[in-house]
């Protein structure tokens, strides 16, 4: 596995690849690796010959008041991690180098970025789109795979490669749960074991308002998302930011069940913020 920390020594290794004909998946990360990025991996190995993680931290996404600062860094880790599952390069870049002085440009994606998590976090998704594109830029990937546990973020990143006519394959991944349901995610290292147990309410919430949405019980969405989020709070989730049904593609909130959806929602525990979703999938139901 080869480490490249300069973007010089990156483009070395990607056109050696490119050379030989071979097929390029890039994996971006902000690092503290566990089997969720693993799936990518594994997913990016099927469609191409080799693989590049890439870990940065992204400053630009974090908002004020954000845990930026506290994010888990553990290179040496997350290193041995990819090594394990034959990643063939793993991009370090710097943040000084990757944003340079006066670094002033932004890719905003209207629409699918302005709600939920985008409304929650304003200037979020500018940032994972502003440095998703730089990344694609310097790797010029045949695929780039991402996560849907990230549902929105996954939506606004096909939305910018479609606007924007970049030359890659956008792949979603589906979301690695712990065995007990709990959706994989860096930031479960912020919980105690109190809030780590408490934190299942929320598939669990998910899981049984798909249910009955699938089993097209007669209940109001309305009051289904109502019962969900009670359930949150019993549990001790402090803020539900969004629960909600919403279209799979626009990512509008529905009052009933229609077509291809999702269900959605952020919550903290504590001092940590969780997001999850299902997709939800039924022709129709009427109510
Ligand atoms: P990060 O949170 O490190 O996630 C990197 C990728 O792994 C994302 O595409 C994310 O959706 C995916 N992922 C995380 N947990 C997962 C799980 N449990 N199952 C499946 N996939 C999972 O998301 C980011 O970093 C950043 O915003 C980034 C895209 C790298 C831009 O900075």
């Amino acid at each position: 596995m080869q480490i490249v920390r300069d973007s010089i020594a990156l483009r070395e290794m990607v056109s050696a690849w490119r050379g030989a004909g071979e097929r390029v998946a890039l994996m971006p990360t902000m690092g503290a690796l566990h089997a969720g990025h693993m799936a990518l991996v594994e997913a990016a190995k099927a469609r191409a010959d080799r693989v590049i993680a890439s870990i940065f931290v992204n400053p630009l996404q974090f908002g004020h008041g954000e845990d930026l600062e506290r994010y888990p860094r553990q290179e040496e880790a997350d290193l041995a991690l990819l090594e394990q599952h034959d990643c063939d390069g793993v991009w370090l870049p710097d943040a000084s180098d990757f944003y340079p002085d006066n670094f002033a440009t932004t890719v905003t994606v209207a629409g699918v970025s302005e709600r939920w998590d985008g409304a929650m976090r304003p200037g979020h998704f500018a940032g994972v789109a502003t440095v998703v594109n730089k990344l694609l830029i310097a790797v010029q990937p045949d695929v780039a795979l991402f996560g849907e546990k990230d549902f929105q973020q996954l939506t606004v990143i096909r939305r910018m490669a479609i606007d924007l006519g970049l030359p890659v394959e956008i792949i979603g991944v589906p979301t690695v749960r712990d065995a007990d349901g709990l959706a994989l995610s860096s930031r479960n290292a912020y919980l105690s074991a109190d809030e780590r147990e408490r934190a299942l309410a929320l598939p669990r919430a998910l899981e049984e308002a798909r249910a009955a949405i699938e089993s097209g019980e007669h209940i109001l969405v309305s009051t289904l998302l109502a019962v969900a989020r009670a359930k949150l709070v019993e549990a001790g989730f402090t803020t539900v930011d969004y629960l909600a049904l919403i279209d799979g593609a626009t990512l509008d909130p529905l009052d009933r069940a229609r077509g291809e959806m999702r269900l959605i929602a952020a919550a903290t525990i504590g001092s940590t913020r969780l997001i999850d979703n299902v997709r939800v999938g039924m022709a129709t139901v009427s109510r």
